[in-house]
């Protein structure tokens, strides 16, 4: 990060990068899982489905890119190995149904991870709040999406 940059960010850049290090971990284990349900899900809402998440796949490594982004410019450098990847996202183990063609199962695990996601955006856009205003609003931003699609999710259970 450049120095101006530096002189305005009033965090604890080691706990700042740890922190975006989690949450980067995080959409990349969303990232995947999403992926991995568009290609698993089956039954007669097979295309339906995939699509959805596909979308959402793709979404969430959207969300990981502009955290490594952030992470670059605090001067730091994204987990390097997924195994640590799947340590620091501190989510465990992720269970899908045991029926493939389970939609609304596969629909929970994916709301399960929002209320996550929501949950650690707006505690990192608290702590940024008037002391690193470019991490607090890309926490922001990160968070409204995730508020959009954890209510997108909700809708899908009640159809
Ligand atoms: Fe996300």
């Amino acid at each position: 990060m450049g120095q101006k940059g530096k002189e305005i960010s009033k965090l604890d850049h080691k706990w700042l990068l740890n922190e975006l290090s989690k949450a980067y971990a995080f959409e990349w284990v969303v990232h995947y899982h999403a992926s991995l349900a568009a290609n698993i899900v089956s039954g007669l809402a097979t295309p339906v489905y995939a699509e959805i998440f596909k979308k959402a796949s793709e979404g969430e490594l959207k969300h990981a890119n502009r955290i490594a982004k952030r992470i670059a410019e605090l001067g730091g450098e994204p987990p390097a190995t997924m195994a640590e990847i799947e340590k620091l996202a501190g989510f465990g183990k992720v269970k899908f149904p045991a029926k493939r063609s389970d939609t609304s199962g596969f629909v929970k695990v994916f709301l399960e991870m929002e209320r996550h996601a929501i949950a650690l955006y707006n505690d990192l856009a608290n702590k940024t709040h008037g002391k690193d205003l470019v991490t607090h609003e890309l926490a922001e931003d990160l968070l409204s999406e995730e508020v959009a699609e954890e209510e997108e999710y909700e809708n899908l259970l009640r159809e």
